[in-house]
């Protein structure tokens, strides 16, 4: 069930500014788009809820008035910012604490219910002042008292502390979700509410325990069958360390539940580890976002994202102060009942252990400094614990390490990758290693002292090292707020911008679907998209597309009016190429075919088309007809790159360029005939993400074109990647150029071109299917769809990966993992394995990303199934 509810919480900081509540103003607004069902959970205004403590804790002395006109002026500085008076109901709170004060003050005592009410003041007052506010800003909001809809089993009553309080319900409530429903429809723009507090089942006030609100904001999201729960605060998201002490530490942008918290339960304090659970049971996606910008897209969290299959680490925590607990004992092995024993004590001394290693003779624990409801753990009471240890074992208490996390899903996949990590921890004595049962951590603890020189040197390695999937990894915190680094970040870092074009068209695309599918779809500003970022190559002087990534006439059409030519295999693409551009000027078409026959060269070289030669034989054995006449060669640099075998177009095994031990006779041939040779030429493959291969294929012709003096252009070639999966980086434009700037300042005199295919129009195309039917077998689940390997050959020829995406309900969440096959008679006609999907039914749309380049253009009739046809839009 998903209601179109987003609950939304936001900080104590977040709601003590001004500005911030410009921005959840806006927020507020940006979101009624989507759903006019929201739903805010407020914290306190900063320093309040101390205040309150404090307030408390005064008023057995008599002494608390001071501190109420401290948490008075607060209020009223607030609303003096926001240019409103203190509303009366805030007034109201202001009486109800002092006499509150002065009943503690008389009877000298508090019960767990009046601090608990006490304590509830600082949301409840916020959420009143802020009503006005809202009102003039035209937003009319609904305030909700949370303590008459938050009900929750007060199991720690007598500390007056609910720090981990279960709401037992945890399911959607139906009347809650009716009476909020019937709020909006009552001409509320929004409900607000407050975070940290709830009432027991007799009625009595209580508290969710500090960061509570994130709890709160969890359990309102579960009641509510939310779309998803935002917690709104003060930073950007998690990061991959602590950025104040790692300024280089990267912003998270996806994680799943359970790294989320593991994350948040080894060190941050940017969620409340709380509030994870209820949302992963229910599976509503939290996303963490930052008041103060809400263009960023901090850190989202869900259980779907393709990302949670791979092992990476996601980030370092550290958690300080932690008390190990060694006990020795050189008869405990194979003595049944050693461990019972030790861990008794731990159980009557209320100690709650934490990681635990253990050898013939040793056992090792470690002591969080927290315990649980916050307590710390006292001096004395570790004395007594090792007084009663030492009657079982010989016990050492070493204070003062700290321990370190790697954190990340399948972290044990990693461990043969971290052996030159461990370089890190050279020197430092490791008390403890521990590898959790879930996959999750693998956690070294050491002495405090050296920990931030591990930790960095750890980061380091992990993360700033090599080039991160930027679909996890965003900007560092360090990039975000340098000053001028900051414009550029909201690019990468708001998800929405960020979201491909396909999204942002589904309405578009499904209603295409529905009157034809399979369907491939193209999208014509990506294509502009795409050129203008190859444009932003300075180095490179003319670009030519490789049509036979996809020759769909409007998208030539679309190409050729952004000025960039077209690079043609075979007789049959240059006619149809001058058939569209009759005008065309023959120097915009380049002819680079590779075991043509001789009428195809003869004809290219009558329309003064330049003209490739990739082999010896044609100069040798049909040398007349390029006499006289400019000639570019192919050249085999020895190696080829790409994304399978068969796309490699260099080195001995390849049927392409010319071997370099030939350029003798070549040069003969060419003096003989007085063949002119102006161009030198080298692609060795498709889809490479290698930022340097342009400049290495740039020094390689460079070095070459020494021998042939009248070279006047340098063609790199296509072949360049882009990411078919969201964990491969996209290529970095800057240092392609950059690479390129060096060899040019070697060979000024000579032009640069590329000739690209896939990278104009692979990611501007979509394959759009139906599904026609599902089928169960044993373990296997299959998805078939109305488009098959006929349509796109792509996954069947190289086991090509497209992502695959049920485009009818790509907001559920993925609860199956299936093949996706097509209709035609072979076992190859898989167009994606063990794919996530939300629950899938016949008639769905499918969408097949990428399919751009190589789709329709490597496409058949097979099984007399016609391909899909194409739509530019
Ligand atoms: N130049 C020459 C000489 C080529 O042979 C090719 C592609 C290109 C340029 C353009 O390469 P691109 O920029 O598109 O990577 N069917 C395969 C790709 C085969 C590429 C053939 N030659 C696939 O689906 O991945």
């Amino acid at each position: 069930m998903n209601t179109n509810w987003v609950v939304m919480k936001f900080g104590g900081t977040s709601v003590s500014t001004l500005k911030n509540w410009q921005n959840i103003i806006n927020v507020i607004k940006d979101y009624q788009k989507e759903t006019p069902k929201i739903f805010i959970v407020c914290s306190a205004i900063s320093g309040v809820s101390n205040l309150l403590e404090s307030f408390i804790e005064n008023s057995f002395k008599g002494s608390q008035d001071a501190i109420l006109d401290q948490i008075k002026n607060k209020h009223i500085q607030f609303a003096k910012e926001l240019g409103i008076s203190v509303p009366s109901g805030v007034v109201e709170f202001f009486d109800k604490l002092e006499q509150l004060g002065k009943g503690i003050n008389l009877s000298e005592e508090a019960s767990p219910k009046i601090k608990a009410l006490i304590l509830s003041m600082g949301e409840l007052m916020l959420t009143k002042l802020i009503m006005p506010f809202l009102l003039e800003n035209k937003t009319n909001a609904y305030w909700m008292d949370a303590r008459e809809n938050l009900i929750v089993d007060n199991f720690d009553s007598n500390n007056n502390h609910l720090l981990r309080g279960k709401w037992d319900q945890d399911k959607p409530e139906e009347d809650f979700i009716n009476k909020c429903n019937a709020i909006i429809a009552d001409n509320h723009d929004c409900i607000i509410t407050q975070g940290f507090i709830a009432k027991d089942r007799l009625n009595q006030n209580c508290i969710l325990g500090r960061g509570g609100s994130d709890v709160s904001a969890s359990y309102f999201a579960v009641k509510l069958s939310a779309s998803r729960c935002e917690i709104w605060t003060d930073v950007p998201g998690l990061f991959s360390a602590d950025p104040r002490l790692i300024p280089a530490s990267r912003l998270l942008r996806k994680l799943n539940y359970e790294e989320a918290q593991e994350i948040a339960s080894t060190g941050a304090k940017v969620l409340h580890p709380g509030s994870i659970p209820p949302l992963h049971k229910h599976l509503i996606p939290l996303t963490i976002r930052y008041t103060p910008n809400p263009d960023i897209m901090g850190t989202e969290i869900r259980s779907d994202l393709s990302t949670e299959s791979e092992a990476v680490v996601k980030a370092i925590s550290i958690k300080k102060g932690i008390v190990l607990i060694s006990m020795e004992n050189l008869t405990m092995w194979k003595h049944p009942g050693f461990l019972a024993d030790i861990f008794s004590c731990f159980k009557n001394h209320g100690i709650s252990i934490d990681l635990i290693s253990t050898s013939e003779s040793n056992v090792t624990v470690t002591l969080d400094p927290i315990q649980s409801f916050g307590t710390t753990l006292a001096n004395s009471l570790l004395d007594e614990l090792k007084t009663d240890l030492g009657k079982i074992c010989e016990t050492k208490i070493i204070s003062n390490t700290c321990a370190i996390s790697l954190v990340g899903n399948k972290i044990r996949n990693i461990l043969s990758e971290i052996g030159p990590l461990l370089n890190a921890f050279k020197e430092q004595k490791i008390h403890l290693v521990s590898q959790a049962a879930n996959d999750l951590n693998l956690t070294f603890v050491v002495d405090q002292e050296s920990s931030e020189k591990i930790i960095r040197e750890l980061h380091f390695h992990l993360f700033q090292k090599n080039a991160m999937n930027r679909d996890i990894f965003g900007p560092s915190y360090d990039e975000l707020f340098k000053e001028n680094g900051h414009k550029d970040h909201e690019k990468i870092l708001n998800f929405k911008k960020e979201r491909p074009w396909w999204f942002l068209k589904k309405d578009t695309l499904l209603s295409l679907a529905k009157t034809s599918s399979p369907l491939f779809v193209y999208d014509k500003e990506t294509i502009v998209k795409n050129i203008t970022q190859l444009k932003t190559l300075t180095n490179i002087s003319r670009i030519f597309y490789a049509m036979k990534a996809n020759w769909h006439k409007e998208i030539l059409t679309t190409i050729y009016n952004e000025n960039v030519g077209i690079e043609c295999v075979s007789i049959e693409e240059i006619k149809y190429v001058l058939d569209l551009f009759p005008t065309i000027d023959r120097k915009r078409i380049l002819f680079t075919p590779n075991f043509a026959s001789k009428h195809e060269y003869i004809y290219a070289l009558n329309e003064k088309i330049w003209v490739t030669i990739d082999a010896l034989y044609p100069l040798q054995m049909w040398g007349e007809i390029f006499e006289n006449k400019a000639i570019i060669l192919r050249l085999d640099p020895g190696h080829g790159q790409g994304h399978h075998q068969y796309v490699k177009t260099a080195g001995e095994q390849s049927k392409f360029g010319i071997s370099l031990n030939e350029l003798d006779p070549i040069k003969e041939i060419c003096l003989k005939r007085n063949i002119t040779v102006v161009g030198l030429h080298a692609h060795i493959g498709s889809g490479i993400l290698n930022n340097n291969n342009w400049a290495d294929i740039a020094l390689f012709l460079g070095k070459l074109s020494i021998d042939f003096p009248s070279t006047k252009f340098l063609n790199l070639g296509g072949g360049l990647g882009v990411p078919d999966t969201s964990r491969k980086a996209p290529l970095n434009f800057t240092q392609i150029n950059d690479s390129l700037k060096q060899i040019k300042q070697i060979y000024p005199n000579l032009e640069f071109w590329l000739e690209p295919g896939r990278f104009i129009i692979a990611k501007a195309g979509v394959l759009l299917s139906e599904v026609t039917q599902l089928k169960t077998k044993g373990t296997s689940q299959f998805i078939g769809i109305n488009a098959g390997m006929n349509s796109l050959i792509r996954p069947a020829l190289y086991g090509a990966y497209h992502d695959i995406v049920n485009l009818s309900r790509i907001d559920q969440p993925l609860v199956l993992k299936a093949n996706i096959v097509g209709p035609i008679c072979e076992s190859g006609d898989t167009l994606g394995f063990a794919r996530k999907l939300p629950k899938t039914l016949e008639g769905d749309i499918v969408l097949i990303d990428t399919a751009g380049a190589y789709g329709r253009s490597m496409s058949s009739s097979y099984n007399l199934r016609s391909p899909a046809p194409e739509k530019l839009i």
